[in-house]
């Protein structure tokens, strides 16, 4: 009944990371050559961001810096739609109309509220309600495929609780959305410097991760560094050797190759040689998107205007399922 459309937000926190390289916008890439231009949304979700403390300047900066970086990996604004969140009002306004329809309860047990929440001292109301915010993200689009991490699962779920909330108490007008949780195919990146977490933009250790920005020396100097074990041999064995396997899964992603062909190849060499390789195939795979990066970010004035097409876009889907909701609820 509903045609295929497909969310994803990204929260504009800091720089776009190998990790949301390979896991995400890679397959955003895929999806944008498999569909029509209306039916792939991304959002830069800087009404996100604030809901923790931040710095203004840094914001702004970094919300052109993910519009150019996405450009520069790829995303094409005419095969899809890419638009800065706060420049469409209506999220806001259908954020405000899903909170009446789930309970404190239900949020106060998310688990990222609830880690998230015990980072400050006193909690924002912002941060309580971000998931119902998430969940007008993707209901707006009456999205029907929202990609996400594991760890955004639960969201998801209180998106469905709240399309079917609504479709029964006011008469069927959402989507329930099928979250498209990546598969343990390896695309999963952890920290250089901390296997026990996953690559993040929110990592307070900045040397654990990889920004598509990151100039040549940067990536050498992380990789180099990198958490391994007392084996000097290389394999593959995420469970025991989780730092090694994590290099070897990354040079396997940016050379396009297998597992084990990076593993045969890399027979004669020690952790230490081996990272220098990796280290350089890190590098030619990133240095035309740098270079893209670059272009775009020294070109502001294209890049607002870019985004304020897309959020013209955006902005047309978003007002009429406005008044379709508006029209429900007697508003
Ligand atoms: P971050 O933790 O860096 O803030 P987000 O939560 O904004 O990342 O996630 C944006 C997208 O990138 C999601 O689809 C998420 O699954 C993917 N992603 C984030 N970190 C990784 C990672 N380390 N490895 C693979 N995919 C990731
Ligand atoms: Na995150």
């Amino acid at each position: 009944r509903w045609p295929r459309k497909v969310f994803s937000g990204i929260q504009p926190t800091g720089s776009l990371h190998l990790g949301n390289y390979l896991g995400a916008v890679r397959k955003w890439l895929q999806m944008q050559e498999q569909n029509s231009s209306d039916s792939i949304t991304i959002c830069i979700v800087d009404m996100h961001s604030i809901t923790m403390p931040h710095n203004p300047p840094m914001l702004r900066d970094n919300i052109f810096t993910m519009a150019a970086t996405l450009l520069a990996c790829g995303i094409d604004p005419a095969k899809c739609t890419l638009f800065v969140q706060s420049a469409v009002l209506e999220h806001s306004e259908l954020n405000w109309i899903l909170s009446s329809l789930t309970t404190m309860p239900r949020l106060a047990q998310l688990p990222q509220f609830k880690e998230k929440s015990r980072q400050v001292r006193d909690v924002p109301l912002g941060l309580y309600v971000y998931p119902v915010l998430q969940a007008a993200d993707i209901m707006l689009y009456k999205a029907t495929h929202v990609p996400v991490g594991i760890d955004q699962l639960q969201h998801i779920q209180l998106a469905q609780h709240l399309a079917r909330n609504f479709n029964g108490r006011y008469g069927e007008l959402f989507p329930v959305c099928t979250p498209v949780i990546e598969q343990d195919d390896g695309s999963r990146v952890l920290s250089l410097r901390d296997v026990s977490k996953k690559m993040s933009k929110s990592d307070p250790n900045p040397k654990g991760t990889i920004n598509l920005a990151d100039s040549p020396e940067q990536i050498k100097e992380k990789i180099k560094k990198a958490v391994t074990d007392f084996t000097s041999d290389i394999s593959y064995d995420p469970n025991t050797r989780p730092g090694v396997s994590n290099l070897v899964n990354i040079h396997a992603h940016v050379t396009n190759s297998s597992i084990a062909t990076v593993v045969e190849e890399a027979k004669t060499l020690d952790t230490g040689r081996y990272k220098e390789r990796v280290a350089d195939a890190v590098i030619e795979h990133l240095r035309p998107i740098r270079e893209q990066i670059d272009r775009h970010m020294a070109n502001r004035k294209e890049l607002s205007y870019m985004l304020e097409m897309g959020a013209d876009r955006a902005r047309q889907v978003a007002q009429q399922t406005m008044l379709e909701v508006k029209q429900r609820l007697g508003l």
